[in-house]
């Protein structure tokens, strides 16, 4: 895809990777919506990326106020090429000390999230005359299964399915869908957890950026499907 004057919906653009993917995304002259609940931040982000940042303060979880929005700002003349579902959030603990709030936001919002806005948006791409691309960011915690992390896998494993599934009903439709596995980047995420999460030489998000680019700069018909990213080393070598 050439990514000159497309159209890209970013979900999580108020922070982390979702700032880099729509700075980049920005730098190729694609337009951006930015979604995520803190309007503030993400207004940040416009002072700094520009016109073609478009602030949207959105719960994800919400799947009437994602259908109203996608039918008020889109049309076929106004319609989106990519879709980045990249919003997303982990609360980590033994399974029997979880509590079932958290189990809930995480599944409401790395898994439910990712469907109501997908589907809102999937009629619009079946109608656009350009292929279309649709980029599920997953984790590691999507491949493998680890202790203290059980909730989080499994909205990350289920994403692949959906992602999976996906790619293989919409093809046809001049849709491609890719699903990123990245391993640990330097961003917001790990929150409080940082002590027992965090290494001192984790990606960069404007690295897994670059990548999330050259996915989405493929010819038509090259699709690649899965990626999965790592630091090489995990550990600091100047340390
Ligand atoms: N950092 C890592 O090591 C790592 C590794 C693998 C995968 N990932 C995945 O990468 C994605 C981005 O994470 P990050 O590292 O950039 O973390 P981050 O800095 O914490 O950013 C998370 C983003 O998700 C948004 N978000 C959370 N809940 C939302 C909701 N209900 N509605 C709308 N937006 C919501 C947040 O915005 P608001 O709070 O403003 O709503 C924020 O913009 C996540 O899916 C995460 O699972 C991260």
């Amino acid at each position: 895809m050439d990514l000159l004057n497309k159209t890209a919906i970013v979900t999580g653009a108020s922070s982390g990777i979702g700032i880099a993917f729509s700075e980049k995304l920005i730098q190729k002259g694609t337009k951006v919506y930015g979604l995520a609940r803190r309007l503030h931040k993400l207004q940040e982000v416009k002072e700094k990326l520009g016109d073609l940042f478009i602030p949207v303060e959105m719960d994800i979880t919400k799947a009437a106020d994602i259908e109203s929005w996608v039918k008020s700002e889109f049309n076929d003349e106004n319609s989106p090429d990519i879709l980045i579902n990249n919003a997303g959030l982990g609360s980590f603990g033994n399974v029997d000390e979880l509590s079932i709030q958290d189990w809930d936001t995480m599944m409401n919002t790395n898994l439910n999230g990712v469907f109501y806005i997908t589907k809102a948006v999937v009629p619009l791409m079946k109608r656009n005359p350009n292929h279309c691309h649709i980029i599920n960011i997953s984790s590691v915690a999507g491949l493998l299964g680890n202790p203290q992390i059980s909730a989080y896998n499994a909205t990350k494993f289920g994403l692949r399915g959906f992602s999976e599934a996906l790619f293989k009903e919409l093809r046809y439709d001049k849709i491609k869908v890719s699903t990123m596995f990245p391993g640990s980047i330097a961003t917001h995420f790990f929150g409080d957890n940082k002590e027992e999460s965090t290494h001192s030489n984790m990606m960069q998000p404007g690295d897994v950026a670059n990548t999330l680019i050259h996915l989405l700069e493929t010819p038509d018909n090259l699709l690649i499907n899965e990626i999965t990213l790592r630091p090489l080393n995990p550990k600091n070598p100047d340390n």
